[in-house]
């Protein structure tokens, strides 16, 4: 463990002075919860937490670290996958939470936008986007605690983007503070304004290496008046395909969600999440959960009838329930949601978030689960997720009875073996959880040398001495 020096020892002192009494967290037992990942891969150390109330406040941070090369990792609700919003081990980075950053700054429901700070939950901007008749679609397992500014660094996927794209689709406006404490706002309700360079679209998936976004102008959407969702029992997830082509066919292109869980995942979420209850349908390998949503007073029950009463004569789904009310829908919703929370309760897992072109994604799974079988015999297949988008979270679990240090130790050669295959296939080893810290490697080697070089060039020129967030996305 490094000595802290002189400028650490009095740093937790100087940022009070300069922001105030509350800003600065350096009690042990207080910092404790900012230094480990959502999927505590990485224990972190820092000599404090700075919390800013304000967009001023964060810059004038920056401005002071910028001075004294001192590095700040932003943290939003700590959800990263990858280990992005984590410090290092070295005890001289400093964590930047944007927690207090969390005011609605302006609903414009005639112009469908809203400007929300940074801080705010995600589930709390969806409210106040629902408050006045509008949708704000980002929908994420983890909407209860990650915050609008970490799903905007992040680019964050999640449920809805079918329908309605990623975060990225989802902005109009940023204000960001740069690594030298300067300010730069863009947050205009603008949709066209075709003047050069897409700034605000560098920070979107940047992962606070290019700039601290403080706040965004956010697209709202109609909210929906109607909505319906089935549990679909399927034989292969060539019929999912199939059956997700004929439905946004069928309803308009009002299909909203299309997520595969296999009969495995939907078994780990039974046993292992209080409250889950079985969907009531015939047992299969696959389940598809499908929600069709519409602005207008559609009966969309009736149109999701008829294509499952299609899709069942023609062998493409063997069963299938639809939701009767909006609690049997949050129960569907809740099975998918839980997968996660399912697969860690049942011990050690190896995840990938892949995404192959959607023609691509039978041969992706057929391939890559012989890989699974190969590579890593103590572990069992658990590979769920967006199939709509081409996303998949191709994760394994530890069998019971196995050694889990010998299913721990297949990582890297599967790794390397599935995310060779994605490649092959003209696909992403990270469709939404971003790079973080755990990908960086996986960057250097699947990104095109001239993507790699741009990207570098722009992290040069925004933060010249490498203070925003280093080791993430780029080394
Ligand atoms: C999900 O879709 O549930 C999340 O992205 C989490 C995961 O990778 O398991
Ligand atoms: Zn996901």
């Amino acid at each position: 463990m490094p000595q802290p020096d002189a400028l650490l020892m009095n740093l937790p002192a100087r940022l009070r002075q300069l922001l105030g009494n509350e800003a600065v967290l350096d009690d042990p037992a207080l910092l404790a919860p900012y230094l480990v990942d959502h999927r505590r891969l990485y224990q972190g150390a820092s000599p404090a937490v700075v919390q800013p109330a304000d967009t001023a406040g964060v810059a004038t941070l920056l401005a002071f670290c910028n001075n004294e090369g001192i590095a700040v990792v932003p943290q939003g609700g700590n959800t990263s996958y990858c280990g992005g919003a984590t410090p290092d081990e070295s005890g001289r980075q400093l964590v930047l939470s944007l927690r207090r950053l969390n005011k609605i700054r302006s609903v414009d429901a005639a112009g469908f936008s809203m400007v929300a700070e940074a801080g705010c939950l995600l589930a709390q901007v969806q409210q106040t986007a629902a408050d006045v008749q509008r949708l704000f679609p980002l929908s994420l397992g983890s909407e209860g605690s990650c915050q609008i500014g970490g799903n905007l660094a992040t680019n964050a996927g999640g449920t809805a983007v079918l329908r309605y794209g990623m975060t990225r689709d989802l902005v109009l406006g940023l204000e960001v503070v740069l690594a030298d404490g300067s300010v730069l706002s863009t947050l205009s309700p603008l949709r066209k304004d075709n003047t050069g360079y897409d700034l605000k679209g560098l920070f979107v998936g940047s992962e606070g290496t290019l700039g601290v976004i403080t706040a965004a102008c956010l697209k709202l959407f109609p909210a929906p008046q109607s909505v319906a969702t089935a549990w679909i029992s399927l034989p292969d997830p060539t019929a999912a395909l199939t059956l997700l082509g004929r439905l946004r066919a069928a309803s308009g292109d009002r299909t909203s969600s299309c997520e595969l869980v296999p009969q495995v995942a939907l078994d780990l979420v039974l046993q292992h999440v209080p409250g889950a209850r079985d969907p009531g349908v015939a047992r299969a390998p696959w389940y598809l959960l499908v929600e069709l949503s519409s602005p207008a007073d559609d009966d969309l029950d009736a149109l999701l009838t008829t294509a499952l009463s299609d899709a069942l004569e023609a062998g493409l789904a063997t069963d299938a329930v639809l939701a009767q009310s909006a609690t049997q829908r949050a129960a569907l919703w809740m099975l998918r949601e839980s997968v996660p929370a399912a697969q860690s309760r049942a011990g050690g897992s190896l995840k990938h978030d892949i995404s192959v072109p959607l023609s691509a994604l039978p041969q992706f799974i057929e391939q890559g689960s012989v890989l699974c079988k190969e590579l890593a015999p103590e572990g069992y297949l658990v590979a769920y997720g967006h199939v709509g988008d081409g996303n998949l979270h191709f994760n394994l679990n530890q069998r019971d009875g196995t050694d889990e240090a010998d299913f721990l130790e297949r990582e890297l050669p599967l790794k390397r073996a599935v995310h060779d295959l994605v490649a092959s296939l003209g696909g992403s080893f990270s469709a939404e959880h971003g790079v973080g810290r755990l990908k960086v490697g996986e960057l250097e080697r699947y990104a095109p040398p001239i993507e790699l070089e741009l990207m570098r060039r722009i992290k040069q020129a925004f933060d010249p001495l490498g203070i925003l967030n280093p080791g993430k996305v780029l080394r």
